[in-house]
């Protein structure tokens, strides 16, 4: 059974152990993020920009989440270590009432969820996470630069003034007080996610926020290098993986144009007798 992400992220900010999770989309990066020791993986919605072609999440469908929810909680379980937890995000439009948060966060839960995450700390938002948890949903919330609402932002580094980082602060102690166990802290300076790590009780993962937050996120397309545009500071590419595939692809469409792929050793030949007989 899947470890509780609550539990997971009490324990750890107890003993004050980091917790990394890994932001991903499909079976087999969850089984080789979990196998490289994730603690704890996210079904973002950054998919819509990261392997749906969208410029952003915005239009990532809760058909598209509860996909690739079931493909990573599938992969988390056929992987060495099942019961790594999994948090869903809730699509863009998807928790504008606290009814529709409960109807679409089931359906992430369903497909084998095991918390979800919301983006803000307005009215809608809080009384969503509040329903929720009362629900039995574990909430994480998110905030600073939050994706979705990307069209209402002039800039990408949030916090950076003190008012700024007081609404942050007062954003989370909301989500804190509806009953969210983590918010995610995105692109801000690291001494306000600092202050939020440490004025709180629940944990903050961050990205883009500095080294003092309980947990760190990144997304696997990004620190495997895999991911297309100009990356972002925080997206530390451990690999090029482009480049890498790319020569192993082209290295495919080199041989199979001559012909040298495939080999007799990836193939199959008919047993000489039978074949004898089926030509005659
Ligand atoms: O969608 C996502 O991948 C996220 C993380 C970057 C926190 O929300
Ligand atoms: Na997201």
């Amino acid at each position: 059974m899947a470890t509780s992400p609550v539990k997971l992220f009490r324990q750890a900010k107890a003993r004050g152990e980091r917790v990394v999770m890994i932001s991903l989309y499909d079976a087999p990066s969850a089984v080789l993020a979990v196998e490289a020791g994730a603690d704890v993986l996210l079904v973002g919605d950054s998919m819509g920009n990261v392997i749906l072609g969208y410029d952003d999440p915005v239009p990532v469908t809760m058909e598209a989440m509860v996909h690739h929810t079931g493909a990573v909680a599938r992969g988390v379980r056929a992987s060495e270590n099942p019961d790594v937890p999994v948090i869903a995000d809730l699509s863009f439009g998807s928790y504008a009432t606290a009814e529709q948060a409960v109807e679409n966060a089931v359906r992430l839960m369903r497909a084998g969820a095991n918390a979800v995450k919301l983006e803000g700390a307005g009215p809608l938002a809080v009384e969503a996470a509040e329903t929720l948890v009362q629900v039995g949903v574990p909430v994480a919330g998110h905030l600073g630069y939050t994706p979705q609402s990307k069209n209402n932002f002039e800039r990408i580094v949030q916090g950076k003034t003190g008012a700024d980082a007081t609404e942050i602060l007062a954003g989370a102690r909301r989500l804190e007080a509806a009953g969210c166990f983590a918010v995610v802290l995105e692109v801000m300076p690291s001494e306000v996610a600092a202050r939020i790590t440490e004025e709180l009780s629940m944990s903050t993962v961050g990205i883009g926020a500095g080294p003092d937050c309980d947990a760190q996120v990144l997304v696997f397309h990004d620190l495997v290098g895999l991911s297309l545009g100009k990356p972002l500071r925080f997206a530390k590419r451990y690999v090029e993986g482009y480049n890498i595939f790319s020569e192993a692809t082209a290295k495919f469409v080199e041989e199979a144009r001559s012909g040298a792929f495939p080999a007799p050793e990836n193939g199959w030949v008919m047993d000489p007798e039978e074949l004898r007989s089926w030509r005659e």
